[in-house]
């Protein structure tokens, strides 16, 4: 294998996600092992443009691929979506001849980084899919989705008993705010009644119907899960909805947010981020250009930057009929 390249660069952005320091550990330590100098950059693009880079040895990577959130931090530059921000971020790679970036993050930063590779083609983008909310298009996985999926899980089991307990009806918000996977991964693997995607329309109208059958049927522990980006307005209004129309139930909502973002990854998240974070370097060192690595039927896939926004992830209709047909 030919390698022209001798100096590298990796950052985090967008939304922090567990698995991303995996991936970090294994971009740096597969760039040392090649004989790049690999440095790393604070605060995602905002470290670009703020001059906030660093060299990292393998021994700056130990002990961090069990950690959750991101040594480098993370976080969404305003500044590199102008073009006077790129050329700032440009010129501080070019001072220390830094000629490709490993980006670890979603859609949001993989906007930043085709925009940055068409101005500046010197510089190569490789991106590697760090998002819990799992829509990119190009892969079968992304990094943090498994471990926010499990928590979400983990914390719905328990609602579940509490539920059971009280008879209660329970309304619980999971993340996504474009995309319902979250969603419906927690929501089937807990036996929810109704999953709420932003993929579909939600008909309040035929859930409390169904309801009621169910109420008919002396089904007494019910469990929404709602998207947080669902058309019809996140768990605090379907549960106000849902009361006023059926005043004998007892409804509750829990919004989990945030602690689906954090935590020890979960062994497939550690696994996926190593194989990709090792695989942008070797993609690098064949010559690849503004790509982002996935894997697809457990094989690495490379598709453009572009393609990775474009072609968001295809939701399968036949999930929900699963759903509808597992809560009878
Ligand atoms: O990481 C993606 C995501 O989890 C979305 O589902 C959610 O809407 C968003 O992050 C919230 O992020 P923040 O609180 O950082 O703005």
């Amino acid at each position: 294998m030919e390698q022209s390249i001798k100096s590298i660069a990796v950052l985090t952005s967008g939304g922090d996600s567990p698995g991303m320091n995996a991936a970090i550990r294994a971009v740096v330590r597969t760039g040392n092992y090649y004989g790049f100098k690999v440095f790393g950059v604070s605060r995602g693009y905002s470290g670009l443009i703020e001059d906030d880079m660093f060299p990292m040895d393998n021994r700056s990577v130990a002990n961090i691929i069990q950690r959750g959130g991101t040594i480098l931090k993370t976080a969404r530059s305003k500044e590199f979506r102008t073009p006077e921000g790129r050329k700032i971020a440009y010129n501080n790679l070019k001072k220390r001849s830094i000629e490709a970036l490993v980006i670890i993050g979603g859609d949001g930063s993989f906007t930043g980084a085709d925009i940055f590779s068409t101005e500046y083609p010197d510089v190569i983008c490789i991106g590697l899919p760090g998002t819990i909310d799992k829509d990119i298009a190009g892969t079968d996985f992304t990094i943090g989705f498994d471990t926010a999926v499990n928590t979400a899980v983990s914390a719905i089991d328990k609602i579940r008993d509490t539920a059971d307990a009280h008879d209660r009806l329970f309304v619980v918000e999971v993340m996504g705010r474009d995309a319902g996977y979250i969603a419906l991964h927690s929501g089937i693997a807990t036996g929810a009644e109704n999953i709420l995607i932003p993929e579909t329309k939600t008909d309040i109208n035929e859930i409390i119907e169904n309801m009621t059958e169910k109420e008919k049927r002396q089904k007494l522990v019910n469990l929404i899960v709602v998207a947080e980006g669902d058309d019809f307005g996140g768990a605090n209004q379907v549960g106000k909805v849902i009361q006023e129309s059926l005043p004998n139930a007892d409804v509750r909502v829990c919004i989990l947010g945030h602690i689906q973002r954090g935590g020890s990854p979960t062994c497939l998240d550690r696994l996926i981020a190593s194989r990709m974070g090792y695989h942008a370097v070797e993609s690098l060192m064949q010559g690849k250009k503004n790509v982002m690595v996935g894997i697809v039927n457990n094989k690495m896939s490379y598709i453009p930057l572009k393609q990775a926004l474009k072609t968001k992830n295809k939701f399968d209709p036949q999930w929900l009929k699963i759903v509808k047909i597992l809560a009878s």
